[in-house]
């Protein structure tokens, strides 16, 4: 008799958040840039967003999050054998900021390293992490995006600084036995993809081995927003086709918070109803790497995201870069 095997699955166990105090209204950056609310609210659904304080930096940010899932895991520091920052605002060039975030928590066993997808950090942290957990190899991974976008911004450019914000999410993962089946808890399937022909329209004119200097974000946005809508809803069809589900099977879509106007447009071509998108871009702007557990973690606390429900994650980003991960939660 041949006893089945088991799948490992990388089931969502808690989540945490974290906001800078400082929150700057579009009527706030009306008196330092050529701008008005009316154009950034009609163009990007951005009301306001928070910005890192003097002296704030991502890993203390990412730190807060990763406080906040641990206590919402009930487990302790000693619990996680993997931590993943996800960020492109790292505190330094180096150690990373995982490491710095795991010697905050208190984290003296397993691996901590950054992963640099830029908006889509978060979803290739995440598929990242499953593949670890379902590989055995460890039990419980902290997944963070965390930024301070906010320190990368020529806030002479009314194209780039009013878009983007700071802060820092955080999921505890946990390895645990499924049947193989969509019913299962846990991440279900992931799908990451990138292109590095696109650097010119998403980059920072600056880094350690180019310049010296940190630099600033630069975007050609209206290109971005042309490639955007295509680039994720291709990865969430590939995510509907691997599992034999459809948009109509979805409790919630949780997409990168990068401009409503993507978001509505690739909910609206895949038949993804409106009241099931969960939208914080509106709060907290563009937080890149950390939008999507900003917004997941907003949406479980509020009661929207429950037990059991299937969520699509998706992002796309600098490089290119995009992803998408269907979890059931
Ligand atoms: O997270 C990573 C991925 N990033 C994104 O997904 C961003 C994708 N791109 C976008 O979200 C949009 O392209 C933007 C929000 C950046 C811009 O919206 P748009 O509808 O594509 O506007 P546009 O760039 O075509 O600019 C329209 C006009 C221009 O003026 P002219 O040339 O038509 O006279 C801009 O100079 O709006 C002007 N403009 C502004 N006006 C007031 C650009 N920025 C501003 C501003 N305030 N802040």
């Amino acid at each position: 008799m041949t006893a089945s095997k088991p799948t490992l699955r990388s089931v969502v166990r808690g989540i945490g958040s974290y906001l800078p105090a400082r929150r700057v209204t579009n009527a706030d950056l009306e008196k330092i840039v050529d701008t008005t609310d009316d154009w950034i609210v009609q163009r990007t659904g951005i009301r306001s967003r928070h910005i890192a304080g003097e002296g704030e930096t991502t890993s203390q940010l990412a730190t807060h999050a990763a406080r906040a899932a641990l206590e919402d895991a009930g487990l302790q520091a000693a619990d996680i054998d993997l931590l993943i920052v996800a960020t492109s605002t790292p505190d330094y060039t180096f150690p990373s900021t995982a490491t710095q975030v795991q010697a905050a928590i208190g984290m003296n066993n397993g691996a901590a390293f950054d992963l640099q997808a830029v908006c889509s950090g978060f979803v290739f942290a995440m598929a990242t992490a499953d593949k670890f957990l379902v590989s055995g190899s460890h039990r419980r991974a902290l997944v963070i995006g965390a930024e301070t976008f906010s320190r990368l911004l020529d806030w002479t450019d009314r194209t780039t600084c009013v878009l983007f914000g700071d802060g820092a999410g955080a999921v505890v993962l946990e390895a645990r036995e499924g049947t193989g089946a969509t019913s299962d808890r846990g991440i279900l399937t992931s799908h990451l993809r990138s292109d590095g022909r696109h650097r010119e329209k998403l980059y920072v004119d600056g880094g350690p081995s180019s310049t010296g200097t940190v630099g600033h974000l630069r975007m050609a946005g209206r290109d971005v927003f042309r490639h955007a809508v295509g680039m994720v809803t291709d990865v969430m069809t590939d995510a509907f086709a691997a599992t034999g589900t459809t948009a109509e099977d979805l409790d919630w879509f949780v997409p990168h918070q990068a401009n409503r106007r993507i978001i509505d447009a690739s909910a609206d071509k895949l038949g993804i109803a409106s009241s099931k998108i969960v939208i914080t871009v509106d709060q907290h702007g563009n937080t890149s790497a950390a939008s999507i557990p900003l917004a997941l973690a907003v949406a479980k606390s509020d009661g929207r995201i429950k037990e059991g429900q299937l969520v699509m994650i998706e992002a796309m980003g600098g490089g290119f870069t995009w992803g998408s991960a269907l979890i059931r939660w």
